[in-house]
Formats: structure tokens, C-alpha cells, sequence
């Protein structure tokens, strides 16, 4: 019975969050954000929520609410805002602000003004090789969704897995979707002992650092 009702409760959350991010331009489905929202609110571990790749901040209000809610730590959101390379003008998934401005900075911040959730994230407007010259504090959770190239997602792993704290997450999004970032991540899962898969949710996929 009290599950049934812990349930129940997780599916009106998850309503609720999804209705309030509705016009949050992006790429994750709800389930995904959902996901997010409850390892940033209830996953193991001490230390930063961090992402790179946010785009015009869906994910990052996902992580952001769980964060809040729960009193956690803050997200920090590294970014460019300049766009991958399919975001780019006559590319297959063109960015309209990007054309506008340059940049999806400004919609990134409204974004989260409308979601209530600036005072919980610190962007860092820079490309994840630069970002993490500047870091050294341990991740607790790693969300990993900037260039989804073979090459880049590799290189972002190599970049920021290393703060993971053991016991610690990493997530992949658009596994199965993406050939690239696909590809690392079945490899990753076969070479590495590091990681373990513990689940995926539509294509999100959850690793945990083993301990
Ligand atoms: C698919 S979008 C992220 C979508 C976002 N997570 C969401 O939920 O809607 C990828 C983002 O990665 C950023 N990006 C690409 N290469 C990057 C790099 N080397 N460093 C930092 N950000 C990068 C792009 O600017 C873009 O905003």
C-alpha cells in the first residue's frame, strides 16, 4: 500500500514537473528529465550536479528542480551556447536563436527564470575542454550531452569522469539515437570496469562509478 501511494506520488511529480517545463525548447523526453531530476534529488553520493550541453536549459531545469527541492547541491551548467554542429544554420536540426543571436545563452536564462530555478544553477559559458582547466571539485552526478560525436563524447568523458566521486553517475542521453556517443558508450561499458549500467530510460542512459 505505502508503495502504491509512493507511486502515485512519483507520477503526479513527474506531471506536474513536465507541465511546468512544457514550452522548455530541447531534447529530453519527460521520463529522462524525470530521471534526472530524481538522482539529482535522491542519488548517492556528496558533491556538484554538473552537465555538459545545456542547450536552452531543459535538461538543466530538470536536475535544477530535483537539486532545489531536495536541498542539494547546485547544478553547474558548461556551455558554449553556441550550438553542436547539427544546431548550426541549414543543418537538420537548425537552431532558431542560434540564427537570431548567436548564441542560446538568453533563452537558456529565461528558461530557468520561468522554471524558478536560476538561483539553483551556475552556467559556465565555455566549451567543455576549457571549463574543466578551471575545475576541481568532485561530481556526484555527470550528465554528458554536448557534441554527440564519437570524438567529443570520448573526450568529455576522459575530461570529467576522473571528479566522479565512487558510487557517483554519469549519464548519456540519446543512446541508440546518436551513432556516435552510442558507440563510446557500448564500448565504454565493455572496457571499462569503472561504470556499471544501472538503468536506461528511453534513450538516457545511467552509469554508476563502482566503489
Ligand atoms: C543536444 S544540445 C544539449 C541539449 C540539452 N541538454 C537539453 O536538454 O535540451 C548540445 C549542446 O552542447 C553544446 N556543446 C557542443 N559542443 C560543446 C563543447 N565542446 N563544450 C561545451 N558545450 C558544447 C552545444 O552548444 C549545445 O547547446
Amino acid at each position: 500500500m505505502e508503495s502504491f501511494v509512493l507511486r502515485l506520488r512519483a507520477v503526479i511529480e513527474c506531471g506536474n514537473a513536465a507541465h511546468a517545463l512544457k514550452d522548455v525548447e530541447g531534447f529530453l523526453m519527460d521520463p529522462e528529465g524525470y530521471a534526472l531530476m530524481l538522482l539529482a534529488a535522491e542519488g548517492y553520493g556528496v558533491g556538484e550536479i554538473l552537465e555538459v550541453g545545456s542547450y536552452m536549459g531543459r535538461s538543466t531545469c530538470w536536475l535544477a528542480l530535483g537539486a532545489k527541492h531536495a536541498h542539494r547541491e547546485k547544478v553547474t551548467a558548461v556551455d558554449h551556447f553556441k550550438g553542436s554542429p547539427e544546431h548550426q544554420s541549414g543543418r537538420e536540426c537548425e537552431s532558431l536563436a542560434l540564427v537570431e543571436e548567436g548564441t542560446t545563452f538568453n533563452r537558456f536564462m529565461e528558461n530557468l527564470r520561468t522554471a524558478g530555478v536560476q538561483d539553483y544553477v551556475e552556467p559556465i559559458i565555455a566549451s567543455s575542454e576549457e571549463a574543466v582547466r578551471n575545475w576541481n571539485k568532485p561530481i556526484r552526478l555527470l550528465f554528458i550531452e554536448g557534441d554527440h560525436s564519437y570524438a567529443a563524447s570520448r573526450r568529455d568523458y576522459e575530461l570529467w569522469s576522473p571528479f566522479v566521486v565512487p558510487g557517483g553517475y554519469i549519464c548519456f542521453h540519446d543512446i541508440g539515437n546518436a551513432p556516435g556517443v552510442t558507440l563510446f558508450h557500448q564500448e565504454l561499458l565493455k572496457q571499462s570496469s569503472q561504470y556499471s549500467h544501472i538503468v536506461s530510460v528511453v534513450s538516457l542512459s545511467v552509469l554508476q562509478k563502482n566503489a
